[in-house]
């Protein structure tokens, strides 16, 4: 089977297209024949020297897939024939991932492809919309309600970003999308988003402690400067989903956000969320969370030969949106 495969050597990772054996796929019980996959920030950094994510090597990349099973044992969850998706654990980053014509992975892993969602629209989500979709249920459980105000989304033209200011906006939320990219602002506009701001402004004035209350949530996929902006801004009792570090691993914060205005950071992690609450969530993105206009959400469907280019793409920050990988099928 045709397959993209990264692995290390001396002071780079060398990635290409190879032809796998079956037997080379690694440890699972389900055969699945994978037809999208897509790109996420956390490829990039599975599959560059820098970046670190990847635990084995040769590594099949792409955390995230879906597909149709071509085997799996008596009495488990899922038969041949079942449409599924996977992504969490250690697939594209400890196990093969989806980056391949077939991927053999754990049953545990694996969720029923929910009703309504074909397998390109699943891999359109991915792991930068479920993730998404965690953020924004973990606002509204910490009491975030349509009309309470202005909702920060950060990093709002990459793949989380994008698909959060989506589903935020569909369930009637003012968000405001903070993008280092300008040119992007109509697209911001036509996902729902009522503002668009630049990035220094999502950063605010890192000399001050605290700034003026603003912020009535916000979903933060950037970390760093940025993170430490929001904290400063967020209203009294307010919070911020944290999912991510493409603006830098540090968080320069005082402790003032917290102890004068009872703010809350709170941190997403998609990658171990039990299956059992995966699958809720993926129903949920099947229905109230569905972004009203997926299609749009993609900027573009590659094939594996173009994934290389794209890796670099997403680590230079320029990938707008989602890209879903057509794998076979
Ligand atoms: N916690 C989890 O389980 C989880 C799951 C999925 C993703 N993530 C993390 O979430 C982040 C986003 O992932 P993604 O796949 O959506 O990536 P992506 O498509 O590349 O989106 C990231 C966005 O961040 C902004 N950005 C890039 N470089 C920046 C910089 N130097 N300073 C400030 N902003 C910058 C850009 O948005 P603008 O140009 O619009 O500003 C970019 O589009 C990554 O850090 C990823 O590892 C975490």
């Amino acid at each position: 089977m045709r397959a993209f495969v990264a692995e290390k050597g001396e002071s780079e990772v060398q990635r290409g297209l190879r032809d796998l054996d079956a037997g080379e796929l690694g440890e699972g019980d389900v055969l699945v024949r994978v037809e999208y996959s897509s790109v996420n920030y956390k490829d990039a950094l599975a599959t560059s020297a820098k970046g670190g994510a990847a635990k084995i090597s040769p590594l099949v990349p792409g955390i995230d897939l879906a597909g149709t099973v071509e085997e799996a044992p008596e009495g488990a969850s899922v038969s041949p024939g079942d449409s599924v998706l996977a992504h969490g654990y250690d697939l594209g980053v400890a196990h093969h991932g989806g980056y391949a014509e077939s991927a053999r992975v754990p049953g545990e892993w694996i969720v029923a492809l929910p009703e309504g969602l074909s397998a390109r629209e699943a891999m359109t989500i991915g792991t930068a919309g479920y993730t998404a979709a965690r953020s924004v249920i973990a606002l509204q459980n910490h009491g975030l309600e349509a009309g309470d105000g202005p909702v920060l989304v950060t990093g709002a033209s990459g793949g989380l970003g994008s698909m959060a200011v989506a589903m935020l906006a569909a369930t009637g939320h003012h968000v405001v999308a903070s993008s280092g990219k300008e040119d992007e602002a109509g697209w911001l506009h036509a996902l729902g988003a009522a503002e668009v701001i630049g990035r220094e402004e999502a950063a605010g004035d890192s000399s001050r402690p605290l700034e003026s209350e603003r912020w009535a949530g916000a979903v933060d996929c950037v970390g760093g400067e940025t993170l430490a902006g929001v904290l400063r801004a967020l209203r009294a009792g307010a919070a911020v989903a944290a999912s991510g570090n493409t603006g830098g691993m540090k968080v320069p914060t005082t402790v003032l956000p917290f102890i004068l205005r009872g703010v809350s950071l709170i941190g997403i992690d998609s990658v171990n969320t039990p299956i059992e609450e995966r699958t809720r969530t993926w129903q949920r993105l099947a229905t109230d969370l569905r972004p009203p206009a997926l299609d749009d959400l993609v900027s573009r469907e590659i094939s594996l030969d173009e994934v290389d280019e794209a890796l670099e793409a997403i680590l230079a920050g320029k990938l707008r949106g989602r890209t879903v990988v057509r794998v076979s099928g």
